[in-house]
């Protein structure tokens, strides 16, 4: 067998050294993990599910003009990516209070929220991904205010986009998770969207049943995982050979 050279082993994803420089492979693997890996399993077909949906949204994104470390697909569960120097925060952004916000705040689980909320957390497992604000982002120099402005930018558009897209499929955009990463086009540096959006990086409530079609039924034990994925699948429109 060809061994391939790994970077890098995440909870849900491995990356590889891609075919040409400064690309990799990224890996969509079958582990789900929650609440900072003190629960884990393994979800068959996961990340089969994952790469096709996240595959499908890059595309679209880079469709609108969103900058992403999408190159092309690979197989079932690899895609070949632009090597970014990842910025070390997740931009959260929320539409509707539920999870850590309600927790947090006491707010009450469904709230509206009156306009798109951007959060920010340190990208950091052994702290838990605390959530931080844009002072202690420059003071740490995680990323300039520049990069932050577009970024936030970029953020709610990608929100505005998905909203209607997953509305037109009868799903609420409750909240999700984005990163994005440094790369050098040309000597140009440049901003991209990385990692993956998926049902394990987002909340999908449906519209009519508010049944949640994400990673929630894994963190909160509601079963058929793999179902709901492959429903939000399904309803994107997104075919998956076997
Ligand atoms: P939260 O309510 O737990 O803070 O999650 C907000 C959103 O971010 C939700 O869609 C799930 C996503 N998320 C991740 O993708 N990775 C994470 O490590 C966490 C904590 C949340």
């Amino acid at each position: 067998m060809n061994e391939r050279e790994k970077i890098y082993e995440g909870k849900a994803k491995i990356l590889y050294k891609g075919t040409e420089k400064s690309t990799a492979i990224q890996y969509f693997k079958d582990h789900a993990t929650a609440f900072n890996n003190l629960k884990k399993s393994t979800i068959e077909g996961k990340g089969i599910f994952n790469n096709k949906i996240s595959e499908h949204i890059f595309i679209k994104l880079n469709q609108i003009g969103i900058k992403t470390h999408f190159i092309k697909s690979l197989n079932e569960r690899e895609q070949l990516i632009h090597m970014v120097e990842i910025i070390p925060l997740e931009f959260i952004v929320r539409n509707i209070a539920t999870g850590s916000l309600t927790k947090r705040l006491g707010i009450i689980d469904g709230t509206v929220l009156s306009k798109p909320l951007l959060e920010y957390s340190y990208k950091n497992d052994e702290l838990g991904d605390p959530l931080v604000a844009r002072e202690h982002i420059a003071e740490f120099n995680w990323a300039s205010s520049a990069e932050l402005d577009l970024i936030n930018n970029q953020c709610l558009k990608i929100n505005n986009f998905m909203q209607t897209m997953f509305k037109n499929v009868g799903i609420k955009l409750v909240d999700f998770k984005l990163e994005f990463g440094r790369i050098n086009i040309d000597g140009k540096k440049e901003i991209l969207l990385a990692d993956e959006i998926s049902p394990d990086t987002c909340r999908f409530w449906d519209v009519v049943s508010e049944k949640k079609l994400d990673k929630d039924r894994f963190r909160k034990d509601l079963g058929n995982l793999i179902q709901a994925y492959q429903e939000v699948a399904e309803r994107l429109g997104i075919t998956i050979e076997k």
